[in-house]
């Protein structure tokens, strides 16, 4: 089997990067080890910035994402028991972000490969990258019957997330690991009820952070900071109401809806980037290159950023043979992941309760969100992060 760009994972920045490619007469074909149903039904999280809805809306698979789509046109930083907006639109000239979820974009994305006669094999399990630093890189894979299978590329795009075999393939000589592990995790719920909020609410409290999301009118997603080595056996459904009711109670009278509680999971907390994002003629792109803590709601929009660019670097390489934009991608994809570490980071120290920290920490963290919420240019600068640069 031969194609011109082997892409290891069918998510956010395999399946895009396949469509971009598809788009400019560019075949490619998406292996991926999980089956089919369980990338479509996994409820997963999904802001997504300005830039990744005109992106789907421009390449014809935003036709849902427009029609169920949530806009946010701000959100709530809550401390001190009192809620605090952020406005989006007023402090970015009118860019917003939209909640629409992961899973929803990987179905449309699924079905716009598939109709357009694209090649996804599910169940495929890629085992080796072989010869990434010659001009004909090889992946061998098992298909869903467990046949042993090759596929012989021009490119390899890694989009296998962070536990795949994209990144590993990369010699340890060859690249440099940044990694920061945080001393929390989050405990995150699903549940039936209504939204307590229009809009998003990042609480800090003393007990630690918390967050009031939204999946659809009927289901809610919150979390709160947790030991990232507690289990979720230890929460019964009263004990886990009482500790969000306690996270952001205040003197608002502020109260969480409650419902039945139908998931529970904790998420390890952490900061990752890889350098570079290639290796020869294998690019990595979206978590198999990095990971964000999730409390800039970041993940999925640096994956579609990171294809956008390689995208056009391939464009460029099967226009005219040149190789600028490919050599340039690591440093030109890497910048904006740097700036979503940043703001990552500052999120997450900003609202969570810190072990070490003294009450001096405490009065600083305070200080700083409410520089950030009674002035211009802070608001400002959270809200532009928050809804993204644009693409390019
Ligand atoms: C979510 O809805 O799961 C979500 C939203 C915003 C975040 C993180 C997670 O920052």
């Amino acid at each position: 089997m031969r194609t011109q760009v082997g892409i290891i994972g069918a998510g956010p920045a395999g399946l895009m990067l396949s469509h971009l490619l598809h788009r400019r007469g560019i075949e490619s074909v998406v292996l991926e080890s999980r089956p089919r149903a369980l990338i479509e039904e996994t409820i997963r999280a999904g802001i997504l910035e300005q830039s990744t809805v005109d992106l789907m809306v421009e390449i014809g698979v935003g036709e849902r994402l427009k029609r169920e789509g949530v806009i946010h046109h701000g959100t709530l930083l809550r401390f001190n028991g009192q809620n605090h907006r952020i406005d989006f639109e007023k402090l970015t000239g009118g860019r917003v972000v939209t909640l629409y979820p992961q899973h929803e974009v990987l179905k449309d994305l699924i079905k716009a490969r598939l109709d357009a006669g694209g090649d996804i094999r599910f169940e495929a399990k890629v085992t080796t990258i072989e010869e990434a630093e010659s001009p004909q890189p090889r992946l061998r894979f098992t298909d869903r019957e467990g046949r042993a299978q090759s596929l012989e590329c021009d490119f390899i795009a890694g989009c296998d997330g962070s536990y795949g075999v994209s990144r590993p393939a990369i010699p340890d000589a060859k690249r440099e690991d940044y990694l920061r592990i945080y001393p929390f995790g989050w405990f995150g719920i699903l549940c039936e009820a209504p939204p307590s909020a229009e809009e998003l609410v990042y609480a800090r409290h003393e007990r630690g952070f918390a967050l009031i999301s939204s999946r659809t009118p009927e289901v809610q997603r919150m979390y709160f900071q947790c030991d990232p080595n507690d289990k979720v056996e230890n929460w019964s459904e009263d004990r886990i109401w009482a500790e969000l009711q306690a996270r952001v109670s205040g003197e608002d009278g502020f109260r969480l809806k409650e419902g039945r509680i139908f998931q529970k999971n904790i998420v390890p907390m952490r900061s990752f980037v890889c350098e570079p994002m290639q290796y020869g003629r294998l690019f990595i792109a979206g978590d198999a290159a990095h990971t964000v803590p999730p409390t800039g709601a970041k993940g999925l929009n640096l994956a579609v950023a990171d294809v956008f660019v390689l995208d056009r670097a391939l464009g460029r390489f099967y226009a005219d043979g040149s190789h600028d934009l490919l050599d340039a991608y690591s440093e030109t994809a890497l910048r904006r992941v740097w700036r979503a570490q940043h703001f990552s980071w500052w999120m997450t120290s900003m609202l969570h309760r810190f072990e070490e920290a003294g009450e001096f920490d405490h009065r600083r963290q305070l200080a700083e969100l409410d520089l950030v919420t009674s002035t211009v240019p802070a608001a400002t600068s959270l809200a532009q992060n928050y809804v993204g640069m644009p693409l390019g």
